[in-house]
């Protein structure tokens, strides 16, 4: 064991602290190393009462210290203190081999984080590879995510690629090009949440919360020539009340397919074995005549209630039907915007001619596929945060 001589401190600015403290602890762990085998020996020589080295070396440079200094220098001494404590806790003596303080100083002498960190006060005590690591438990997605890749995925097997747009999109992109004129009732079908203080713009200028991913229908096309096979999954807002199927913020798909010689029935084939790969293989599809601005013809689709197997049941309302997504053939008024757009960049751009390219695009709800995919009743689960849901989906 070391010499009972009591180290000079030259000043007591920061630095000079600093390094007086990192060689007493260095000389804690080396004494503790000493004297693994006789741990009283260990407490004497630090702790003691008359003669113990943290009471020697504190009245030496606590007495003299100005009074601006004495609370920095308490402060060292008590970490020193826990330092000496630590290293005679049941744990330290009965688990830690002798070698370790080397261990430490290894990493000292590579000048490795660790070394700096175990010196930061805040690590008063050595590296002990001994004692059990931290438990993390690890992340999941959030169900939606998983439904949102669930359902990309299954496009791209179809070789679909995926794009995002904006949430707060402009009026132009997520009603005007999508045949959603000014004024016209079509547009009371999506409660819109608009950005204040817009007045002042265009009309195809004002911001909104997008009320659909359609719109990316329009960025895409407007961006790149045919062919194109894309989904794009998204946040969608709508001025609606929650309630336990609603959400004024949830999340859709959509789906996009340009090119020549798209026919309704590929729209057909491609939405029944995108049900059948996310539902099981026994759910059929039904198309329904519906409506929307940017699609003509356009279909609501059905799918056989997965909960009955279409024998009919509450879930179905007793029809064995359940309506799941919106779709149709891209109405020609939407390419004549497209061809608008990309004219004003080159104004001999013919890539869209309605009388060559056709397409179709789809869009659904990712909420309610997750609902029906998990038998989750409220909405609001989804949002709630509380792990006793997510936990379900790990
Ligand atoms: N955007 C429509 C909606 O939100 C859904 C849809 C997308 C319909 C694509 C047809 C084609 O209601």
């Amino acid at each position: 064991m070391s010499e009972q001589t009591i180290p000079s401190l030259s000043g007591y600015e920061e630095p000079t602290l600093e390094a007086a403290f990192i060689t007493l602890s260095e000389e804690v762990r080396t004494t503790a190393a000493e004297t693994a085998a006789d741990p009283e020996a260990f407490r004497l020589h630090w702790l003691g009462r008359k003669q113990g080295r943290l009471k020697l070396i504190s009245e030496a440079w606590l007495k003299s210290a100005p009074p601006e200094a004495k609370k920095a220098l308490g402060i060292r001494f008590n970490e020193l203190k826990a330092l000496v404590e630590y290293q005679l806790s049941p744990e330290r003596l009965v688990k830690v081999p002798v070698s370790e303080p080397g261990l430490v100083s290894e990493y000292a002498t590579q000048g490795g984080t660790i070394a700096a960190s175990l010196q930061n006060k805040k690590h008063p005590h050595p590296l002990d590879i001994t004692l059990p690591g931290t438990l993390r438990a690890p992340g999941i997605p959030h169900p939606l995510l998983k439904t949102m890749h669930e359902i990309v995925s299954v496009f791209h097997h179809l070789g679909y690629s995926t794009n995002l747009g904006p949430q707060v999109e402009s009026d132009f992109y997520n009603f005007e090009a999508l045949n959603f004129p000014e004024n016209h009732p079509a547009r009371d079908t999506q409660d819109t949440l608009v950005i204040a203080n817009q007045q002042s713009r265009p009309s195809r200028d004002r911001l909104l919360m997008r009320t659909h991913t359609s719109p990316v229908q329009i960025r895409t096309m407007i961006a790149q020539a045919p062919p194109i096979r894309i989904v794009i999954p998204g946040k969608v807002h709508r001025n609606d009340a929650a309630d336990a199927t609603h959400s004024p913020i949830f999340h859709q798909i959509e789906g996009l397919c340009v090119d020549t010689n798209i026919t309704f029935s590929d729209l057909k084939g491609t939405l029944d074995h995108a049900m059948k790969a996310l539902f099981g293989s026994d759910v059929k599809t039904r198309f329904f005549p519906s409506f929307f601005p940017f699609t003509e013809p356009s279909a609501d689709v059905q799918i056989s209630c997965i909960f009955c197997g279409g024998k009919g049941c509450r879930k179905c309302k007793h029809s064995g039907w359940i309506e799941l997504l919106g779709c149709g053939m891209v109405d020609p008024a939407v390419f004549a915007a497209v061809i608008a757009e990309r004219r004003k960049i080159n104004p001999a751009d013919n890539t869209y001619n309605p009388e060559k390219i056709t397409g179709f695009a789809f869009g659904m709800g990712v909420e309610r596929i997750a609902m029906m995919l998990h038998g989750v009743s409220d909405i609001g689960h989804f949002y709630s945060g509380d792990m006793r849901f997510l936990e379900q989906f790990a």
